[in-house]
């Protein structure tokens, strides 16, 4: 059983992972930190001297007004670089034009196999372009713009145009409905969209446009223009007087804007993310305090070199798409790759030739996704050269140690360090996460906290727990990146994660998590999905991984369900991999696999085969419906963020 002396309150935690993967000594050679040394001195500057740490990182970005404090906090409420004065795209473009010029920016594919590479000085035009054609407008400072997008380079055009002229831009996620565009849009108060036709996924189009035209149905004017970009060329009505071409605005647009200079604490962006109740958070971000997260991140985490191609697989709706496509890394001057559609369009293999035909020396994308190669089979990427890539990366959820192993030996070739990656939309940038150079990994732990990050588990009382032992992930210090406030809501800024601790003046993240004795953080899940089994606290991850490491296993997602002795029971919803059949045979031998690895308390009570798993259309799983199917009740909570309606019914019909 698990670890006697956990307190009943405390999560228990009893996976152990003993793999150790230390840096391999040509990556440390190579690193820009390659001694542990001088991370710990480092480390250890950034949290006892902040203002001095991160004064000298802010130093390598362009400002065009020197701060007068580098932070000054009102808990909750941070301002970063007080007084300092910069223009965010000026960072990620007019800075690198002397040395970079001529250097690709963006290679991008799209789905259809089309394809384009805009060098600096062209992404520079193209920004200076939209920015003129945004001002032309009306759009002033401060104004919220809509991008609803699909990922091609033009989604970076517009971030970027936006953040040059002090516009606030929010993306919406082209999976998203009209009726997620109507909310957001209603909720950020903007009166300008840019849109496209379509684009390309699986073969379809997406029908971007006409989504826009739904969410602007009875929209009372409030927005006063739609910018269209022409990708798919399906045919779209365009409003007259409110739509209008990209091509037909940025033709006769100058490719000469100066970059005006902005507080450190203009607003940015806002992003709204689903959470699992309630209506969307509008999570704001500002200038100068992310974008130095994001620059210094991307720098030391990806380790980035000039000649890198690298590519993080995130669409731009996403925050991994805003600090890790856009911002961390074009202010650090690299070539990022962007791919437009679906992994599996035309086959199973697509990222696997892109890794071989760009040379993509950097490749960062998400558990999900490598579960799902897993069960499409190791002939797509052994059928490739991966030898071009050189470190790999993960964000989005726990990553169960067998996928954290396949990862690292079909695609990694067993040399590439990974850098497994904790963080949230409202950190802006990575909190945990190894250095390749310096910190040895372990399969499913993002390690240690990055520079700056006072991270810690606590008891329901705030105070710190010892080694192993389950608790709540809490942040003690601000970092420059963090959320500044809900968007029009402070109150809900204050509520969501400031009231647990917020006395202390920690920041809660919502995550359970356990500290080993290396000082390494697994994440063990949400909270709000913890297990309570016989007065046991049990995390979803840990058991999920059990199942996972079972060799006929693709993906699993576990849930309570209401027991009248044990108080709630282990139920487990299982996809297999390809080439196996679910049986009641499987379904025994897959309990006790789990009994044996965690122990009796985790063993599940049901195990559930199913296809595939509702998840958002970000790639995380919707334990929260899973547990409404698994207690046999009627789905009533939110399911705008699901990916495939279908799948519900589908489950419900599932049985034992
Ligand atoms: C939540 C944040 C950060 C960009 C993508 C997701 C989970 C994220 C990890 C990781 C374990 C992780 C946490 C976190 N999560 N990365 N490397 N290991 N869990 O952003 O939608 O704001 O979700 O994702 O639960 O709180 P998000």
């Amino acid at each position: 059983m698990s670890n006697p002396a956990t307190a009943p309150q405390n999560i228990e935690s009893s996976l152990v992972e003993n793999r150790v993967f230390p840096p391999p000594a040509d990556f440390a050679a190579k690193a820009r930190l390659g001694h542990p040394a001088d991370f710990d001195a480092l480390y250890k500057l950034s949290v006892e001297h902040p203002d001095v740490f991160w004064a000298k990182e802010a130093a390598e970005l362009q400002w065009t007004a020197p701060w007068s404090t580098v932070l000054e906090w009102n808990a909750p409420f941070a301002k970063w670089f007080v007084g300092g004065q910069l223009n965010v795209a000026a960072n990620c473009l007019d800075r690198h034009l002397d040395a970079r010029r001529d250097k690709p920016a963006i290679i991008w594919e799209g789905e259809p196999g089309d394809g384009r590479t805009l060098t600096y000085g062209e992404l520079h035009a193209e920004v200076c372009r939209f920015a003129n054609v945004l001002k032309s407008k009306g759009i002033a400072p401060g104004d919220r713009v809509i991008l609803y997008l699909p990922l091609v380079p033009e989604a970076a055009v517009a971030m970027l145009a936006c953040a040059r002229i002090g516009a606030v831009h929010s993306v919406i996620f082209g999976g998203f409905s009209a009726d997620s565009i109507k909310d957001r849009l209603a909720d950020s108060g903007a009166k300008f969209i840019v849109t496209a036709d379509g684009g390309w996924r699986r073969g379809k189009v997406v029908p971007l446009k006409a989504n826009v035209d739904a969410a602007l149905k009875d929209s009372n004017g409030a927005v006063t223009g739609v910018i269209v970009l022409q990708r798919t060329k399906n045919e779209v009505p365009m409003t007259a007087g409110r739509d209008t071409w990209w091509h037909d605005e940025t033709a006769a647009a100058s490719p000469d804007a100066p970059a005006e200079s902005f507080d450190s604490e203009h607003p940015l962006f806002i992003l709204y993310t689903s959470g699992s109740t309630g209506k969307p958070k509008g999570i704001l971000h500002t200038s100068g305090g992310y974008l130095l997260g994001t620059y210094c991140s991307t720098k030391y985490v990806f380790d980035l070199r000039d000649d890198d191609i690298y590519w993080c697989t995130a669409d731009v709706g996403w925050i991994t798409g805003h600090s890790y496509v856009v911002y961390g890394p074009l202010a650090n001057g690299a070539t990022v790759f962007m791919y437009e559609g679906a992994p599996d369009t035309p086959a199973p293999d697509r990222w696997w030739d892109l890794i071989e035909r760009h040379r993509i020396t950097i490749c960062y994308t998400a558990p999900t996704a490598i579960r799902a190669f897993i069960k499409w089979g190791d002939q797509h990427p052994a059928g490739h050269d991966l030898s071009s890539l050189r470190l790999l990366g993960t964000v989005g959820e726990p990553i169960n140690p067998e996928a954290w192993m396949w990862f690292h030996e079909k695609i990694g070739g067993g040399r590439c360090p990974i850098v497994d990656t904790w963080w949230q939309t409202e950190t802006g940038g990575h909190m945990i996460t190894p250095l390749p150079g310096v910190t040895p990994t372990k399969p499913g732990t993002a390690t240690r906290p990055f520079f700056g990050v006072d991270a810690a588990i606590v008891d329901d009382a705030g105070a710190e727990v010892g080694p192993n032992v389950g608790g709540k992930l809490v942040i003690r210090k601000p970092w420059p990146s963090m959320l500044r406030s809900i968007w029009g809501d402070e109150d809900r800024y204050v509520k969501t994660y400031w009231s647990e601790f917020g006395e202390k003046g920690y920041y809660f993240t919502g995550d359970g998590a356990r500290r080993d004795a290396d000082g390494y953080f697994w994440i063990v899940g949400r909270i709000d999905d913890v297990l309570n089994v016989a007065g046991h606290r049990l995390g979803t991850s840990e058991i999920e991984s059990a199942l996972v490491a079972h060799p006929a296993v693709a993906e699993a997602a576990v849930v309570g369900k209401p027991d009248e002795i044990k108080g709630q029971g282990v139920v487990a919803f299982v996809t297999v991999k390809g080439g196996q059949t679910p049986s009641k045979e499987l379904a025994d031998a897959l309990k006790k696999h789990v009994g044996a690895s965690i122990g009796a308390i985790a063993r599940p009570d049901e195990i559930r085969f199913t296809d595939a798993l509702p998840k958002t259309r970000s790639g995380k799983i919707m334990r929260r419906l899973l547990k409404e199917v698994a207690s046999g009740q009627a789905v009533t909570g939110d399911t705008t963020t699901l990916e495939d309606l279908g799948i519900l019914a589908k489950l419900q019909a599932s049985e034992d």
